[in-house]
């Protein structure tokens, strides 16, 4: 592709470069297409860039050349017109993976241990294929199809009600009489190899592009503004979940899937029901062999808990149900030449080798870059420069090598070194000995902190990522531009980027700048100022605190309710001696590690000096509020102690957090609730002395209305 471009700017005739302006306008105008539009971009990032560059290149050459159309007067950026919002009452959530049979067999015995159940109890389990689409959620009230919307992050997706109602697998209406006044029936979009391989020889005979596979042609076509476009795409759907509903038709995952079929949803015809683990190992390689013939991508099988009053015991960890898994197909494998071995600096310094290949085609997507992990992984698998390597992509994970075929090294391959300093700051770079196992760490990290450029645009990229502030328009590209030019260099300049903008001369305006115009800076500022006010555990996420992950990042938004408070208290938390210390500690979630990580980093200045800064350019974190409110134990702290009886401990910490409670491990003056168990002591013993409600195990339920 880039190849195409040919001769040197330098040397370009005005009559050539203005014909290759044009060319270029044009091809970059279809990739942007691909890419924001259709989900399916047909080239890498570095070639697209590449196209960018030399376009610039020839503008600067020849300034009075400039399109009016020109790729560098607009951003890299979605279509201006775009979906509205839509908040998931209940979110959407993913599913962990098994990989092999092991982790099949772990998950039903990981069940039963939080269950309780004993090696007699039943434990029926649905299997059902994984569809290679994406997820929608569509909303009847009343039987009435009043909303559909994309998955999104799981909290918020996109409406596109016109244009689900084009696929005909979703009814309009349902008229069955059992149907539920609210009821969100939960599925996945995809497309039918057949339908596909048509779809792509009317778009190649058109002269549109085509799609990379049935995955992308799907959420390509979904995402179509004019659901006219949507309609003239053979889209299907297949119904295997819910979301918010006012009443559920059956007591069992079975039970609720023939309900949906009945009402008249597709629903898939392989689902079975597994008593046992040979049974749902079974059921997974039979599928395997079907894969084939099916006609539609799968790309491994579900295995559900079947009975509902069981999943809900259950609950979820963090984004995933414990009552559900992906058993994944094993990864697809193609074979390229390895031709060069760069490195990366993450946000915590952390040295990543990443592999750069010869574009190859792996289960349909073109693969020009894998990880490599870290420095052992490279001299295990003695990766070197011009080798050919064996790659494998599994689902949307980053793409990694294999191995290496040694018969074809070429003579001279020298092993590879690993640099001793940072490639991007010159720093040292070390693997820390880990105190636990006295041995060093997997990774090299750059002990430039500070004054790493790389660490300081990767902070400031996971910052403004999906799952922290998530600023529209300011990705990572911009992220590193403004970064390039000084405009950006910590998280608060985001937030003062109008301001300063507009005290500026109109020559050096952000507005007129290549790439930018004036609506999209317009929609730039209006993004960040939506976000001055953004959810708490968003705003600690983004902070980007070693071991803080959203999990985390929300338990503290939950205990300390501001960040005021939780800068207080790790102010206070000078040693683990200390009561600040201990009351992180007591969080139920939150071990030695992540404690000490949370700590160090507010113990340092420059950290509590870029909160202060974001607070004082406006933002304002705010509250989560209290899940659940209907439930009595919402906001409360609550303990439990002795030996559980009638649900085991992890059930109960899951039920009372699902609940909006949090759960401490100790019983202090913070206490609400203690919930006391057969054989407690002294925590009982405290909370009398303290006068906080003692529950027994029944009394617990009762009080939360499960008794
Ligand atoms: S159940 C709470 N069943 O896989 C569980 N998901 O990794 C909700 N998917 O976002 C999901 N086939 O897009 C479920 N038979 C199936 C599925 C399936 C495909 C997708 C779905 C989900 C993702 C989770």
């Amino acid at each position: 592709m880039a190849g195409k471009a040919g001769k040197k700017v330098a040397s370009l005739t005005e009559k050539e470069a203005a014909a290759e302006l044009e060319r270029l306008a044009q091809e970059i105008a279809a990739h942007d297409a691909r890419y924001y539009r259709e989900d399916a971009p047909s080239i890498s990032d570095a070639e697209y860039d590449a196209l960018r560059l030399r376009n610039d290149e020839i503008e600067k050459r020849f300034p009075d050349l400039v399109r009016e159309d020109s790729p560098s007067k607009k951003v890299g950026a979605a279509p201006s017109e775009k979906f509205d919002k839509v908040t998931h009452r209940v979110p959407m959530l993913s599913l962990s993976n098994a990989f092999d049979d092991e982790d099949v067999t772990e998950f039903l015995a990981r069940i039963r241990r939080f269950l309780n159940l004993k090696e007699e109890e039943e434990l029926a389990v649905t299997a059902e294929p994984k569809i290679d689409g994406l997820s929608a959620s569509l909303r009847y009230e009343k039987g009435k199809f009043v909303l559909g919307a994309t998955r999104g992050d799981g909290r918020e997706g996109e409406n596109v009600t016109a244009n689900l109602r084009t696929i005909t697998d979703i009814p309009a209406r349902i008229k069955a009489k059992d149907i539920p006044d609210v009821f969100e029936v939960r599925g996945e979009v995809y497309m039918s190899h057949a339908d596909f391989a048509a779809l792509n020889e009317r778009q190649a005979k058109d002269g549109k592009p085509v799609f990379a596979n049935p995955r992308n042609a799907a959420a390509g076509s979904l995402r179509q503004l004019d659901s006219g476009i949507t309609k003239s795409r053979p889209l299907r759907f297949f119904a295997y979940a819910w979301g918010e509903v006012s009443g559920l038709p059956a007591e069992t995952q079975m039970g609720v899937i023939e309900a949906l079929e009945r009402w008249g949803f597709a629903v898939n015809p392989l689902m079975r029901r597994c008593l046992t683990a040979e049974e749902m190992i079974g059921f997974y390689r039979e599928v395997e062999g079907q894969r084939a013939e099916l006609g539609y991508d799968i790309d491994g099988v579900v295995y559900k808990v079947d009975r509902l009053d069981l999943q809900n015991r259950l609950g979820f960890v963090s984004r995933s149900p414990r009552w559900a898994i992906a058993h994944k197909f094993p990864a697809e494998q193609a074979t390229t030449v390895l031709e060069a071995i760069d490195i990366q600096v993450g946000r915590t310094g952390a040295l990543t080798p990443v592999a750069r290949l010869k574009p190859v085609t792996v289960g349909g997507v073109v693969v020009s870059n894998a990880t490599l992990h870290n420095e052992d992984e490279v001299e295990r698998k003695d990766v070197r420069v011009g080798d050919t390597v064996v790659v494998q992509r599994a689902g949307d994970v980053i793409p990694q090598i294999v191995r290496v075929i040694e018969d074809n090294r070429p003579k001279g391959a020298k092993p590879y070194k690993f640099p001793e300093t940072c490639p991007e700051c010159g720093s040292h770079a070390v693997r820390e000995i880990n105190p636990k196992t006295g041995k060093p760490d997997a990774v090299r990290r750059c002990t430039g902190g500070l004054i790493c450029p790389a660490q300081a645009v990767e902070r400031l990229k996971h910052f403004v990522s999906r799952n922290a502030f998530d600023i529209e328009g300011l990705g990572s590209k911009q992220v590193e531009q403004f970064y390039k030019d000084g405009l950006i260099k910590s998280p608060a300049d985001i937030f003062t980027l109008e301001e300063r903008d507009s005290g500026k001369e109109s020559l050096t305006r952000l507005k007129n700048r290549d790439g930018w115009g004036e609506t999209s800076v317009k929609n730039l500022f209006e993004a960040i100022n939506e976000r001055r006010r953004v959810d708490l555990d968003r705003f600690l996420f983004g902070l980007g605190i070693r071991h803080v992950g959203e999990t985390t990042a929300r338990l503290l938004a939950r205990s300390y309710g501001s960040i005021e408070a939780l800068m207080g208290a790790m102010e206070k938390a000078t040693g683990p001696e200390t009561e600040a210390y201990q009351d992180l500690l007591s969080i139920d979630g939150i071990g030695d590690v992540v404690a000490e990580a949370i700590v160090d980093f507010f113990q340092e200045e420059h950290n509590r000096e870029a909160v202060r800064a974001l607070l004082e350019a406006g933002v304002t974190p705010q509250p989560l509020e209290a899940q659940d409110t209907g439930s009595p134990v919402a906001g409360k702290t609550v303990v439990f102690t002795g030996s559980l009886e009638l649900f085991t401990r992890s059930e109960a910490k899951a039920k009372a957090e699902s609940l909006g409670a949090k759960v401490s491990g100790s019983v202090s003056a913070k206490t609400d609730i203690l919930v006391a168990g057969p054989g407690a002591g002294s925590k009982l013993k405290k909370a009398q002395e303290l006068d906080i409600q003692v529950l027994d195990e029944q009394g617990w339920l009762d009080f939360i209305g499960e008794g």
